[in-house]
């Protein structure tokens, strides 16, 4: 039976609804804080290493983070100017942001391990805005990946075209990155890493207004900034 439609199409108005905008920018000014995230993210590699060694632990982590930044003093300037851009995104979605204040909820520098890194896809609950800067990455490192949020849309779906062509029946999307990328997005968007063996490096996260996520394959090295929600 050919199931192809016969009729000639009607002509009809599309109205793009309840899209899933994501933010993508560069600013190289703040990769002086590489220097300062080494130096903590080493702290949490020789914790980690010492743990194995005593047999406390199995295996190392897929991911080496840190705590959260936002109490380190070098720090504030890059978390104030992450909350005033996700203030802004949240602005230009048309919420009403009057009477609420941004609260940042953690902020956090992350690297994979040698043997490889990963992320299973996750959502950053209670939380509105979430971003991602990357301190180190090649075209060979890990690219992030966001899913479709919409449940509806994944328990029917159906293939595409062609599954390299971005469209509306996409279902994930991954961007490749350079040092200096932002990456920002509303933190119900689903997003994943998947795993490589690789000497990768990222560090990342800050939970606040900003949170951040991206796949990992080669050397990569990433601020994440997570993000939090506003308060009334
Ligand atoms: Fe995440």
């Amino acid at each position: 039976m050919n199931t192809t439609p016969q009729q000639p199409p009607l002509e009809l108005k599309r109205e793009d609804l309840f899209v899933s905008p994501i933010y993508r920018g560069n600013d190289t000014s703040w990769l002086t804080l590489d220097k300062e995230c080494d130096t903590i993210i080493d702290k949490v590699k020789k914790s980690y290493k010492e743990k194995l060694q005593k047999k406390e632990i199995q295996t190392l982590p897929n991911s080496y983070h840190s705590e959260n930044l936002w109490q380190h003093e070098k720090f504030k300037p890059f978390v104030e100017y992450i909350m005033q851009q996700m203030w802004n995104i949240l602005n230009w979605q048309g919420y009403d942001l009057r009477n609420k204040k941004p609260l940042l909820q953690e902020c956090w520098v992350q690297e994979f391990p040698k043997e490889g890194g990963f992320h299973d896809i996750h959502i950053h609950s209670n939380n509105h805005m979430s971003g991602f800067y990357f301190l180190q990455c090649s075209s060979k490192t890990s690219r992030p990946s966001f899913h479709d949020p919409r449940p509806g849309k994944t328990m029917t779906d159906l293939p595409t075209i062609n599954s390299k062509k971005i469209s509306f029946g996409s279902n994930i999307i991954n961007y490749s990155v350079k040092p200096g990328d932002f990456i920002f997005f509303n933190s119900y968007m689903p997003h994943a890493y998947s795993h490589y063996v690789s000497e990768g490096k990222i560090i990342w996260r800050l939970k606040t207004i900003l949170k951040i996520g991206f796949l990992h394959n080669g050397k990569l090295k990433c601020l994440q900034i997570m993000s939090g929600k506003f308060i009334i």
